[in-house]
């Protein structure tokens, strides 16, 4: 589960049988209005209790900006201080002459794109010392000049930056409404050793398209869709995101309790474990030097 304000008491309190949580990394960094101090001592007890994945929202890996050296160095201090099971950003850009736009635009999908992000998560890789997985976004509009399909330039970005994928499937599911395209080719068009995690979160119907919220329970076809995923990409961990409208921590327990029930549907209960670190073999395979 997404790892929220709201529930940070609950989950000191009861220590619910969550298998692991994923932390907003600029919630701890003193980053985006991040305090720093009393958010970094709560997310170092969960710790102790819990393995946690840290999932970033400006590392801005497409802006034309230069890399923020300071932001690299705050989130690889709190990656030493948390050890986190692994670090997550986003394919796309969030800032530009320096101002942050707090929201996560698409890229074009051109040759000319993947040779500027290759080197840049290379870089990034390389000064973190670890692999990242980036995150596909979704989108409203798309670009003129894009080359390619949106999962051929995941496929071929994350060979060629040697880097992982986070793939959520609630915004594959939006995308291929909004853009018309089939989501199974989605799904069978991106390298299986490449996937460490899943999201899942809901959205909402505009009418004419569909709007990423995560206020909203994850709606039937994204649930479908999670199911082939599963069947194509095998047990990888998955995480409900919820941002708005954020319920009390058993009514989101119940949709960890749906994927739970879904994944042994697909895998039987003997492969899904409770504990990451039988899962980090997802993640070591994306790791292949
Ligand atoms: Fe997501």
């Amino acid at each position: 589960m997404g790892l929220r304000a709201p529930h940070y008491s609950y989950i000191l309190k009861h220590k619910p049988p969550v298998p692991w949580f994923e932390a907003i990394t600029e919630n701890f960094t003193g980053i985006e209005g991040g305090a720093g101090g009393k958010p970094i001592r709560v997310l170092e007890k969960i710790r102790e209790l819990y393995p946690v994945a840290l999932h970033g929202v400006s590392l801005s890996i497409g802006s034309s900006d230069p890399l923020d050296k300071d932001y690299l160095k705050k989130i690889r201090s709190l990656a030493a201080r948390i050890e986190p099971q692994w670090m997550s950003d986003h394919l796309c850009w969030t800032s530009v002459e320096g101002k942050h736009l707090h929201d996560l635009l698409p890229l074009p999908f051109t040759e000319k794109v993947i040779q500027y992000l290759v080197s840049r998560i290379l870089y990034v890789q390389d000064f973190l010392g670890r692999k990242i997985l980036f995150e596909n976004v979704s989108s409203y509009m798309t670009f003129s000049n894009s080359e390619m399909t949106e999962w051929e330039f995941l496929s071929e970005l994350s060979k060629r930056a040697d880097c992982g994928i986070l793939l959520d499937i609630n915004n594959i599911y939006v995308n291929s409404v909004n853009h018309g395209f089939d989501p199974i080719s989605y799904i069978n068009g991106v390298p299986r050793d490449r996937i460490g995690q899943f999201h899942l979160a809901g959205h909402s119907n505009q009418g004419r398209y569909l709007l990423d919220t995560h206020d909203h329970p994850i709606t039937a076809p994204v649930w479908n869709l999670y199911e082939k995923a599963l069947r194509c990409f095998g047990p990888i961990p998955t995480l409900i995101e919820r941002d708005e409208n954020i319920p009390a921590f058993p009514e989101l327990m119940k949709e960890v309790h749906k994927a739970n029930s879904i994944a042994e549907k697909v895998h039987g209960k003997k492969r899904i474990s409770t504990s990451i670190t039988d899962r980090t073999p997802t993640v070591v395979a994306v790791d292949h030097h």
